[in-house]
């Protein structure tokens, strides 16, 4: 339907509005995307500029995907568009057509895109990231194991939603290959590092 195409169009456009960018850029910040993992992402931006525009950042990038995924909701349109929509938000984030088709690694919009399916859903892995940053101390391994396990938690909640949130994992997996060689080196560096001052 036109609505279905709109709202992957808009969900694209969204998904591109680099916040880390825009936000390190407004707060007078280095760049992300030249500074720490080069990422441009909340976990960077903590790393580079603290904890204000992480959250800033987490924020609006979590908005990216769940407004669209909302917004189409909304309009009707029908469950299996609704799962390109998260698709197309998430992509606009990790290739936005406003920064040279260069973004980030796409936990947070998806995250947002998977949040508007439900609450109990988002609760769970959003305690799953939580819980693995805070025994690891690593952002990008919360990531990759919440990957891992959404399409599990999603098979069990909503099974109709089991496809697109299994294609958003791989995104976000994709995405995390430096990170996953950096971990298994032993070289990936922690969140923590950062909230404890310790260096
Ligand atoms: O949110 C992205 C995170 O999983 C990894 O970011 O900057 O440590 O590569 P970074």
């Amino acid at each position: 339907s036109a609505n279905a195409l709109g709202m992957i169009i808009f969900a694209y456009l969204c998904g591109s509005i680099s916040s880390a960018i825009l936000i390190c850029r407004l707060a007078r910040l280095p760049d992300p995307r030249k500074f720490g993992s080069g990422n441009p992402g909340a976990t960077n931006v903590l790393r580079i500029g603290g904890k204000a525009a992480a959250a800033a950042v987490l924020i609006c990038d979590v908005l990216k995907g769940m407004i669209p995924v909302w917004l189409a909701y909304y309009l009707n349109v029908p469950p299996f568009y609704l799962g390109i929509v998260a698709i197309a938000a998430c992509l606009g984030h990790i290739y936005p057509v406003f920064f040279h088709f260069k973004g980030g690694k796409g936990v947070a919009t998806a995250f947002g895109a998977i949040a508007a399916i439900g609450w109990d859903l988002s609760g769970l892995i959003a305690g799953t990231w939580l819980l693995t940053v805070l025994l690891s101390g690593y952002s990008s391994l919360g990531a990759i194991i919440s990957a891992l396990l959404a399409p599990f938690y999603v098979w069990w909640f909503k099974p109709e939603f089991t496809y697109p949130v299994a294609l958003l994992s791989c995104l976000v997996l994709y995405r995390h290959h430096d990170n996953i060689q950096r971990l298994w080196r032993g070289q990936e560096s922690r969140i923590w590092h950062k909230l404890k001052k310790k260096t």
